[in-house]
């Protein structure tokens, strides 16, 4: 099963993202183009880094009508994303309508790591516990084809026992043990993912706001990947 560390690089323009990404000097680190960055820059930003030799992971979290999703999803697809995620709250026909589309990895996530149960009971009214929804979901995006979700390594185990070893879990919510945790709610280091069996690690600002951002994605492999 391959296992890395994804930087998520989210910056807004591309001169803020090459001048983070000097640092690294020959590395090339798989990345993360999240929505701020897309919507700085655009397509050529994913097609730069691909010609760059980084693997990227576009997180553009789709969710809409099956129909629009799929054909979004074509578009992505010219891109050479290595992988892409939608939404799993657009439930089966929409991910299906993605899995039919993509040609990289495409993955579901399941309950944002910003959200807290109690979130999810007062304001968007789901009263099962947190992990349940996560187990659902991760047992609908597989059904509908795609090849692993977004979820805490709090729930990898679960979701691995539920829909296979090989089935990916992606988790953010990263910190490395003294840094702030921001808007996240479920934490874990990058040691703890690597115990609770998370097959991919997405980190940002403990590796893009660290003093020395290279120091700290080699902090994050060695604890993550042993
Ligand atoms: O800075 P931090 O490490 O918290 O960044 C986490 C990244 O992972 C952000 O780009 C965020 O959009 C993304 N993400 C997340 N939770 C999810 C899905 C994506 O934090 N469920």
């Amino acid at each position: 099963m391959p296992k890395d560390v994804i930087i998520a690089c989210d910056f807004s323009s591309e001169d803020e993202t090459m001048n983070f990404l000097e640092k690294f000097g020959d590395e090339r680190p798989y990345v993360k183009i999240g929505m701020e960055l897309f919507y700085g820059t655009g397509p050529d930003m994913v097609r730069k880094l691909k010609a760059r030799g980084h693997s990227v992971f576009l997180d553009l979290k789709l969710h809409d009508i099956p129909n629009t999703v799929g054909r979004a999803m074509a578009v992505i697809s010219t891109l050479g994303v290595d992988m892409c995620n939608v939404h799993a709250a657009g439930a089966k026909a929409m991910m299906s309508a993605a899995a039919a589309e993509a040609k990289g990895l495409v993955i579901g996530v399941t309950q944002l790591t910003s959200t807290s149960e109690k979130v999810m009971r007062e304001e968007i009214l789901i009263e099962k516990p947190l992990k349940e929804t996560v187990i659902q979901y991760a047992l609908n995006c597989k059904e509908a084809g795609l090849k692993g979700v977004v979820c805490s390594p709090l729930e990898a185990e679960e979701v691995h026992r539920a829909c296979g070893y090989d089935f990916l879990t992606v988790t953010p919510g990263i910190r490395l043990e003294g840094d702030a945790k921001g808007d996240q709610k479920r934490v874990t280091t990058p040691a703890m993912a690597r115990e609770l069996g998370s097959d991919y690690i997405v980190v940002g600002r403990s590796i893009t706001a660290a003093a020395d951002p290279l120091a700290a994605y080699e902090r994050c492999r060695k604890e993550f990947l042993g």
